[in-house]
């Protein structure tokens, strides 16, 4: 991505990579947020990095989305979906699968 893009980047989707979300299915979720973001309007400032493991394994996968520093957990691909398509593109957080909200205390 050149230094002109990523000047556009509003937000950035950090999805887990480790070994256990692997295990619990991160590979689709990232599919799907890749998918789904090439259909909204916003697409040109979102991008998506997978990491290694955010040290909550037992609640993958997890999905973080800055800059709010969401923490959504136990993400399955019709959430990861929704992440896109309700966070993303409507600023809504979708409170039922938040693990940590790490701007709450700012
Ligand atoms: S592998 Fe994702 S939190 Fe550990």
């Amino acid at each position: 991505m050149s230094t002109k893009k990523l000047r556009n980047i509003k937000y950035h989707l950090l999805v887990c990579d480790g070994k256990s979300c692997r295990e619990s299915g991160s590979d689709k979720v990232a599919k799907r947020i890749k998918e789904t973001v090439k259909d909204i309007e916003k697409q040109n400032e979102v991008l998506m990095t997978r990491t290694s493991c955010t040290d909550q394994c037992s609640k993958g996968p997890i999905v973080i989305v800055y800059p709010e520093g969401v923490w959504y957990c136990e993400v399955t691909p019709k959430i990861a979906a929704q992440i896109v398509s309700k966070h993303v593109s409507d600023e809504e957080v979708l409170e039922r699968k938040v693990l940590v909200l790490l701007t709450e205390n700012q």
